[in-house]
């Protein structure tokens, strides 16, 4: 496809500044060209300045995302960080409704609407996060409906915009746990999701979106799944904290 593939390691709450620093040092040099592999990491926001003052100067190919933001430009909003400061500092973008935010702080579909247009105002990338329970699974069902994590989350979008939108596929049993799915539920989770962009957008969009998997990816199986037709990217938590397995993930999109 013509999609560039997105390889974005997910630090959650991990990684003390002095570590932050030592996992720059260790990528420089080794990324692969930006135009056929695009690298992101997710970080909590403390780091996030310094960091993209850090790629810069090192001449780092690497973009920095935060892991949640708020709707609002600006106002009085105590402990939330603003789309317009992201893009102020030259933050690329943000993952939004990672499932840990919608099951331990309450995030919802209609939250994360407005979070993901908040972000596409401040010419931001939002990562959307989709952890629809794959127990729906079904691969005889061609015409499933759109799910509903898209259907109500990304409802307001304009559609000019829309190809800006990166998904982040992340069964919730998957996360944190052993094991990936199957590659058979992958690939059909990626054909569901773009089908249901297809029927939210256009097809011509839907074409564009970037669909990333993410669970349990480590180096094992990243570059089977990164093989898949419908999956143009990874959303790496755990196996992103080292730089030497983050590096290998991101070869493998290659
Ligand atoms: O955002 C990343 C995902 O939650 C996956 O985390 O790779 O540690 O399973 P994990």
């Amino acid at each position: 496809s013509e999609r560039v593939p997105l390889v974005i390691g997910n630090w959650k709450t991990n990684k003390k500044v002095a570590e932050v620093y030592d996992f720059l040092q260790e990528i420089q040099g080794k990324l692969p060209d930006p135009k056929k592999v695009e690298v992101g990491i997710a970080a909590q926001d403390i780091y996030l300045h310094e960091m993209v003052k850090r790629s810069k100067e090192l001449d780092i190919p690497v973009s920095v995302f935060a892991e949640n933001v708020h709707w609002a430009d600006e106002g009085s909003y105590t402990g939330e960080t603003s789309p317009a400061a992201l893009a102020d500092i030259d933050v690329s973008g943000s993952i939004v409704g990672h499932y840990e935010r919608r099951k331990m702080f309450k995030e919802t579909n209609g939250s994360v609407g407005l979070k993901v247009t908040a972000t596409l105002r401040n010419g931001l990338v939002p990562i959307v996060a989709i952890a629809e329970d794959a127990t729906h699974y079904n691969p005889d069902d061609e015409d499933m409906a759109p799910l509903t994590e898209i259907a109500v989350g990304l409802a307001g979008v304009d559609k000019a915009k829309a190809e800006n939108i990166v998904i982040a596929y992340e069964p919730a049993w998957a996360i944190g746990a052993s094991e990936a799915p199957s590659l058979e539920i992958i690939e059909h989770a990626g054909k569901v999701i773009r089908k249901s962009l297809a029927i939210l957008f256009t097809q011509e969009v839907a074409d564009k979106i970037r669909i990333q998997y993410g669970g349990s990816a480590t180096p094992e199986n990243s570059k089977e799944i990164l093989g898949l037709e419908d999956i143009d990217g990874l959303l790496i938590g755990r196996a992103s904290l080292e730089p030497a397995a983050f590096l290998s993930m991101v070869n493998d999109a290659i």
